[in-house]
């Protein structure tokens, strides 16, 4: 892959569309979480330093091209002036950034209102491409985040303006290319979360690429009673077992080592502190039909453990178990834990991304010790699957 930088553009003097990803969990008209916010600082200064104007395109939530005041980036405003330390001018129409005088773009960071209020842009559509390329110079995309959806602000307007990645973007690219694309072997991956369904693309590709996979959480339930083991009540997914399977000869044939776990923790309700039992796991097993597994047992987390011993780099993706709720957290706390002190002391290479991953893994207080975390939910998955991102493709050159 090969895109510019911010380092190969004229900056000097010129007005720079920026696309950021800054959609961020908001409550009561708060954000709860800034780190996306954060992470398109170095982006916006760098800009600001080389003399440049900025001018922010951002979308939050999914108003499909509808103006939609519940979504209006105003509620992020705050947050993103305390980040970059400086006013922020939020232009509410399109209209309204046509207008603007040589003035208004010296004085403050531009930033146009949600983008998704605009149908032109998730239709990708080339008249709205160009609306928005008229109103800069140069086009500078951070948005990894956003770069699995071939939209205007992402895809079209790489097209139509001198186009670079933004730091954020760099890192993001550099970090998933140095964990998957081109990776120290032996390379592992970890893959939670509750279904195998959302997560059999990434499955299928990981297996061919990788030495060895621990699958967790409710998925790790569909595999083991793929072959033979009946959980009670677990979270499964028997129309999947087909696909567990398949996945696990693939496996086989590739020289990935699956590890499933052999123990769990099983409790008969979902609920803080809920009573439970660590039972042995595997094709033979049988529980009752109230109890269900809930988060790997110790066994299972040695043998995480191990096999961590043995990698060079990891990525992370999806928690062990359910853990929202103390104890059934334990596994991915300690297998988390086991991963960053591997970090710390420089024996691995460990990446982070995707939907509960970021939050498991600052529950486990070690978010700071990987090596890299990515800010991207969806476009971390579809990269993980092999496919390539229109926002980093329309960059390409
Ligand atoms: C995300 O939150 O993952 C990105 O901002 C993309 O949002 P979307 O799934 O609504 O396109």
């Amino acid at each position: 892959m090969s895109w510019k930088s911010l380092d190969d553009m004229d900056v000097a003097g010129n007005r720079v569309l920026v696309r950021v990803d800054i959609n961020v969990p908001v409550e009561n008209g708060h954000v709860t979480d800034a780190t996306r916010i954060e992470r398109i600082v170095p982006t916006v200064a760098d800009i600001l330093a080389k003399g440049g104007k900025p001018m922010l395109l951002a979308h939050f939530g999914r108003p499909k091209g509808k103006v939609t005041p519940e979504m209006s980036l105003a509620q992020i405003l705050p947050a993103l002036e305390a980040a970059l330390g400086r006013k922020v001018q939020l232009l509410e129409t399109l209209e309204a950034a046509e207008a603007l005088n040589a003035d208004a773009w010296e004085a403050d960071v531009l930033l146009l209102e949600n983008i998704r209020f605009y149908p032109g842009e998730e239709a990708n559509d080339i008249a709205f491409a160009r609306r928005l390329a008229a109103l800069g110079d140069v086009y500078c995309n951070d948005a990894f985040s956003a770069a699995h959806r071939a939209h205007a602000s992402t895809e079209a307007l790489a097209r139509l303006l001198p186009a670079c990645a933004g730091r954020l973007m760099q890192a993001e690219l550099s970090a998933l290319e140095a964990a998957l694309s081109n990776p120290e072997r032996p390379v592992g991956a970890v893959v939670g979360g509750a279904k195998v369904s959302t997560k059999i693309e990434l499955l299928e590709n990981l297996v061919n690429r990788l030495d060895v996979l621990v699958i967790g959480g409710g998925m790790a339930n569909t595999f083991l009673a793929a072959l033979g083991a009946n959980l009670g009540k677990s979270l499964q997914e028997p129309d999947f077992f087909g696909t567990a399977k398949d996945i696990m000869a693939q496996a086989d044939k590739a020289g990935c080592r699956v590890i499933l776990p052999v123990d769990g923790m099983v409790a008969t309700e979902f609920a803080p502190g809920a009573d439970h039992v660590v039972v042995p796991l595997g094709a033979g097993t049988v529980l009752d039909p109230d109890q269900m597994v809930l988060d790997a047992g110790p066994a299972s987390i040695e043998a995480v453990r191990l096999a961590f011993e043995g990698l060079k780099t990891l990525i992370w993706n999806g928690p062990l178990g359910a853990f929202e709720i103390a104890p059934f957290d334990t596994a991915t706390v300690a297998a988390a834990r086991a991963a960053a002190t591997q970090t710390r002391d420089g024996t691995l290479i460990s990446v982070a991304g995707g939907g509960d991953t970021v939050a498991a893994l600052n529950q486990a207080g070690v978010a700071d010790d990987f090596t890299y975390i990515s800010t991207a939910g969806g476009a971390f998955l579809e990269w993980m699957e092999g496919k390539t991102l229109p926002g980093v493709a329309a960059l390409e050159g």
